[in-house]
Order: C-alpha cells, then sequence, then structure tokens
C-alpha cells in the first residue's frame, strides 16, 4: 500500500514542484505555506542560485538576525563582530561585555597551535615490527604519492606535517591506524585533509600488498575501514583573556562590593569544573558567542561544536572550558579552546553575507579570526556569569522575552511602551501579556467609541 506523504524522485522536481508537493501533502493551508515560504526566495535570481547551490532539496531560504557587537578590543585592535543568532540577548550580553573590558584593556588572545588531524584506520594481521621496520619507506611514498594533492598547501606553506603509525590492535583485533597532522593554513582545510587521507589509503594499501619484507597470505591482507579528518584537534588551540585588579571589576550598580563579585564569579566557574550538569550549560553559554560568530563567517559551527564539547571532557569528565583565579588582587578569566576555523575556501566567500562579515573583521588570517572568536566566547560567558552571580539571567532574558510576546501579539508603538513601563519588575507572562494588551485595547475602543 503506497503512502502518498512519501515520493520517489523528489530531488528530480523542480523548486516549484517541490514546495506543491510538500505543502500538499503536510498543510492544512497549502496556498498560504507556500506564498510565504516563495516571499523568502531572493529577489535576485543569481543569489538565489547561489543559495540553492549550498545545498539540496531547497524550497525556500530560513531567515536568522545577522547582528553587530561593536567595541571589543582585542590585542589592541577594535573590532565589531558580526553574530548571526536567534537566541535574544546573546548580542546584547556580548556587546555589554565587550564594552566593559573595553574599559579594562580589552581582550588578550593568542594562538597556542594550528594542527589538524586526519586518520587512515585499518584492519591488518601482520607484524607489526615489520610494519615499523619499513615505516620510513612507507611515509617517502605516501607522500610522494599525494603530492598532486599536497602542492598547492605546500606553496601556501602548509601540508602534511607528521605521520604516525598507531596501534589499536590491543583494543580491536588488528586494528591500526595512520594518524596524519595537518597544518592547512587560512583554510579549514577538510577537503585537503580527506582528499589527502584517501590517496594515503591507496598507497598503504599498495605498500602492504607489494612490499617483499611481508609474507605472502594474511600479511598482503589489509583492510582499509575508512579515511577520515578528525573533528578533534587539540592543537588547533587558541586562548582568550581578560584580567584587571579586582578593585577596578565594580562598581555595580547592584551595589555588589568587587571582591565579592570576584569571588563569587571564581567560584561559579570552579563550580562548571567540577559538575558535569553545570559545565554543560556554562560551555553552552561559550557557544552562545563562538557559534554566532562561526555561523556568520561561514564556518562549521558543527565541527567547532564536536571539537570543543570533546576537549571539554580531556580528562575524562566534562569540565567548563573557561578558568578563572582570584589571586593577590588580580582578577584573571580564560578559555582555552580548540578552533578549526577557515577564512578561505568553503563558504567563507561564497556566501553572499559570509563575506562581508569578514570583510567588516578587516579581512582576517585563520589565526585571528581564532582569536576573535574565542575572545567572543569569553566575553558570552563573562556575560553569563556576571549576570547569574548578581542579579540573575532572568532580568535581561525577561525584557527580551517581553519585546518578543509584544511583537507575537502585535503591539504596536504606544501599546508597546506601555507594556515595557507596566512589565518593569513583574513577571512576565505570555497570558499575563496577552491579557493586559486585551485590557488596554478594549479601554482604547471604548474611548473611541
Ligand atoms: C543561555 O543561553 C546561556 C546561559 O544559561 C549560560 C550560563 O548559564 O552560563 C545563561
Amino acid at each position: 500500500m503506497s503512502d502518498i506523504k512519501t515520493i520517489s524522485g523528489f530531488s528530480k522536481l523542480s523548486k516549484s514542484d517541490k514546495i506543491k508537493w510538500v505543502v500538499k501533502h503536510f498543510y492544512k493551508d497549502p496556498e498560504q505555506v507556500m506564498q510565504e515560504l516563495m516571499s523568502w526566495w531572493h529577489r535576485d535570481e543569481e543569489q538565489q542560485k547561489l543559495l540553492d547551490g549550498f545545498s539540496e532539496n531547497t524550497i525556500s531560504n530560513f531567515p536568522m538576525p545577522f547582528g553587530i557587537a561593536p567595541n571589543f578590543l582585542i590585542n589592541g585592535k577594535a573590532y565589531a563582530v558580526p553574530m548571526v543568532i536567534e537566541e535574544s540577548s546573546v548580542v546584547a550580553a556580548a556587546s555589554s561585555a565587550a564594552k566593559y573590558w573595553m574599559d579594562r584593556g580589552g581582550f588578550h588572545a593568542q594562538v597556542l597551535g594550528m594542527k589538524k588531524v586526519g586518520q587512515v584506520h585499518f584492519t591488518w594481521k601482520g607484524e607489526m615490527r615489520k610494519l615499523e621496520s619499513v615505516f620510513e619507506e612507507l611515509k617517502t611514498e605516501l607522500r610522494k604519492d599525494a603530492a598532486p594533492i599536497t602542492a598547492n598547501m605546500e606553496k601556501r606553506g602548509g601540508g602534511v606535517l607528521d605521520i604516525e603509525l598507531v596501534n589499536f590492535a590491543h583494543l580491536e583485533e588488528g586494528y591500526y591506524q595512520l594518524k596524519v597532522t595537518f597544518d592547512t593554513c587560512d583554510s579549514m582545510g577538510a577537503n585537503f585533509i580527506n582528499s589527502a587521507l584517501e590517496s594515503f589509503a591507496k598507497t598503504l594499501d599498495r605498500f602492504i600488498s607489494d612490499h617483499p619484507i611481508f609474507d605472502e597470505g594474511v600479511e598482503r591482507d589489509i583492510s582499509i575501514i575508512m579515511s577520515i579528518l578528525s573533528n578533534y584537534t587539540p592543537e588547533c588551540l587558541v586562548r582568550a583573556w581578560v584580567e584587571c585588579p579586582v578593585e577596578n571589576l565594580g562598581p555595580f550598580s547592584s551595589g555588589l562590593d568587587a571582591a565579592l563579585l570576584a569571588e563569587k564569579f571564581r567560584k561559579a566557574v570552579r563550580i562548571a569544573h567540577l559538575d558535569p550538569h553545570r559545565a554543560a550549560t556554562h560551555n553552552k553559554g561559550i557557544f552562545n558567542g563562538i557559534d554566532a560568530v562561526v555561523l556568520a563567517t561561514a564556518n562549521d559551527f558543527r565541527a567547532v561544536e564536536a571539537c570543543g564539547h570533546t576537549y571539554a571532557a580531556r580528562d575524562g569528565q566534562y569540565r567548563s572550558l573557561s578558568q578563572c583565579t582570584v589571586e593577590n588582587g588580580l582578577f584573571r578569566f580564560w578559555l582555552d579552546i580548540p578552533l578549526a576555523l577557515g577564512t578561505v575556501g568553503g563558504l567563507t566567500k561564497l556566501h553572499p553575507i559570509a563575506k562581508h562579515s569578514l570583510e567588516l573583521l578587516g579581512h582576517p588570517t585563520a589565526e585571528e579570526l581564532m582569536m576573535i572568536v574565542a575572545s567572543v566566547g569569553l566575553a558570552q560567558n563573562f556575560a553569563a556569569v556576571r549576570s547569574l552571580v548578581t542579579t540573575g539571567i532572568q532580568q535581561g532574558h525577561m525584557k527580551m522575552h517581553l519585546a518578543n510576546i509584544l511583537n507575537h501579539l502585535g503591539a504596536k508603538g504606544q501599546e508597546v511602551e506601555k507594556a515595557m513601563a507596566y512589565f518593569d519588575g513583574k513577571v512576565i507572562s505570555f497570558t499575563g501579556v496577552r491579557e493586559f494588551l486585551e485590557t488596554l485595547r478594549q479601554k482604547q475602543a471604548a474611548k473611541v467609541v
């Protein structure tokens, strides 16, 4: 029996026919949904074609807010940072932390390493000692065969840094890896790494099958399981930090003493080091900032997230990515995070807005972008923890929440102003705001009559 909600050949339909099929089968008001989806098509056909080319089966575009967090002073240079994020308060919090630290020396950042990683996973029943004895020979072959792929990257100053043989046979019978480190310069390098690894896999297979050191039979029998980059790049690492004398942390409108704030802040970060439940939320706050800049520059936020969370669990327990000390009257707050980012290649220059993001940041190198992104992550974390240990997070959030509810209920001009004034300091709920607006509107209507 055929299910009308499934289809074969969807990808071959025209874009309009794809929409028609979707709205007909999944919506109560197909015509209206179709109009709305089509209203988000770009008016310029060429631009729309470009966007459609990024993915498959596209039927429309999905708008996200593109905001700016100004006043980021990083290593003495001022940036206005582009952020793409749908969560209210994030850009406001980043901007507030940027301004706060601008008056206290700004953010400092340093790239600690740029190494990317890729692996060829294989199984083999031969004698490891023999493979090790000819490994230098194998490495020469691997590099020689991959030269057409690596030549261009080498001209740019990067390429294959090292190739190691890793023995996992104690964990899984006959399982080994070629673990390869790369320098991909200003590109994220995924395509380059994967192409090089696939070349390595072929060479490895041939080498084992042909080399006279290996006996006929099982020793010639290698099975390549897979060749793929690793998104865990702990040596593609950046540190961002802020510091100032404790007394310079104030004054605070809440009247909180600077020394008390420093201590509560330090404890809050320490708690995120000790407790994975808090660590996940703490790090989520960091990624609020990081992902927003990563998206705005058309970098791969899934890769960045996967890597960051793996790094956060590097000692076996998931912990805070940031750390804080209060020693000898000095408040120090820092973030170490691996970030595999690119400022060339991928969508960085193709995406119509991402290229403007990069221009806004002054066409940064990958290293500079790593420092900017880490600083925004730290700023976001600072703003969140500062709110948490002082006023609580809801105060700021609720203002934005109220604005969203008012928007949803179609409030305009005076209605918005009156609602903002009325709910100042009060608990905000959707029902409460709706009732407030209804009463206001009834009063207005009565006046008009
Ligand atoms: C909300 O998106 C992020 C926070 O929960 C982060 C934190 O708790 O540190 C506020």
